[in-house]
């Protein structure tokens, strides 16, 4: 639309050596962002729920980008032992992990619970991701300059006054479909806050990001929350939207430009095409980014037990 487009593909460097995940890499901008980490030379793992649509992507980077490191690991953040298994089979592999791509994400979709019994937009969007990170963090630290790359989305500005609501996280009438997505994303910039805040000493770079508003299969939830009556509205709306090749460069500015590291941007908000920008002052609150770490972390342990995060942070 009307961003500066100060980042594109061929500024991305060279990138022999390093390993990267990209959750939900299969299609809409999560593609586009494993398709041009693979052009330059990493090696890549498609995180994504359903081996079909993840294998065929992994097969189409191949093609299109001639390298072969390309991979599929099995993930749905719908489900916390899938997404400790998808770590510990990554883990197995005793490869370093210099980029974290958490970019994964449903909206609006209709009220349901993940199979841990947690409302799926914060379960998907945020909770899945925070046990994911959580997991992978020891040998996110042990890899030389390492980021994590957390999408968010400018929707997060629309989060309910309380920020995050705990309490009525799983009262279905608490929020609409798009309130529950506007919080998650909330969660996607403070989890961010938090965990910059702990990795400070460290040579891993942490940072949260509005991608655009694009032109990707986001706006499934809608049509099955709504009714596809909405699809000829969603259909109109596309005509305003950027492209997903266009979409993913912010968060391919935060996975490797190396302005991160000259001008040493951890913990910050990122908007299109690799500015930096400000969340709302919700998003900014370090005391709602604490809260919302130790509920995360106390709701994970009371779902796998209490040694979950034995192994993996300080
Ligand atoms: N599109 C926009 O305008 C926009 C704006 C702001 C922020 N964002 C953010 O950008 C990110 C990427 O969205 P997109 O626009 O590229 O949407 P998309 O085309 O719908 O892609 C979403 C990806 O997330 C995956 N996913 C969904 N549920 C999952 C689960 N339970 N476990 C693992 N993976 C799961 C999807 O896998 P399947 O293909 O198997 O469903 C897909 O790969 C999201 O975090 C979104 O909030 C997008």
């Amino acid at each position: 639309m009307f961003w500066k487009k100060r980042f594109s593909f061929d500024k991305i460097p060279d990138l022999s050596g390093k390993v990267v995940i990209v959750t939900g890499g299969n299609t809409g901008i999560g593609f586009v962002t494993a398709r041009e980490l693979a052009r330059k030379n990493a090696h890549v793992f498609v995180a994504s729920r359903t081996s079909e649509r993840g294998e065929r992507a992994v097969e189409l980077i191949k093609k299109e980008t001639n390298k072969d490191a390309v991979e599929f690991l099995q993930l749905d953040l719908k489900s916390l032992n899938s997404v400790k298994l998808a770590a510990e089979t990554f883990l197995a592999r005793k490869l370093p992990l210099h980029i974290l791509v958490n970019n994964a994400g449903i909206m609006a979709t209709p009220f349901e619970k993940t199979s841990d019994g947690i409302q799926d937009q914060f379960g998907v969007n945020h909770l899945g991701h925070f046990l994911f990170t959580l997991l992978l963090l020891p040998t996110i630290k042990a890899s030389d300059s390492a980021r994590i790359v957390n999408v968010s989305s400018m929707a997060h500005e629309r989060a309910p006054p309380a920020g995050i609501e705990f309490e009525k996280l799983n009262d279905p009438n608490a929020l609409n479909s798009f309130q529950r997505y506007y919080q998650s994303k909330l969660a996607n910039v403070l989890f961010t806050l938090e965990l910059n805040k702990r990795l400070s000493g460290t040579n891993v770079y942490c940072n949260s990001l509005h991608p655009g508003i694009i032109k990707t299969e986001l706006t499934r939830g809608v049509v099955a929350d709504w009714g596809s009556w909405i699809k000829p509205f969603v259909y109109i709306s596309t005509f305003f939207m950027i492209t997903a090749d266009d979409g993913a460069l912010t968060q391919l500015y935060c996975a490797t430009s190396p302005e991160i590291e000259e001008k040493n941007f951890r913990g910050k908000y990122f908007v299109p095409y690799g500015e930096v920008s400000e969340p709302i002052a919700q998003g900014k609150d370090e005391e709602l980014a604490k809260k919302l770490w130790d509920f995360s972390e106390n709701l994970i342990k009371e779902k796998l037990g209490d040694d979950v995060f034995s192994k993996s942070y300080a």
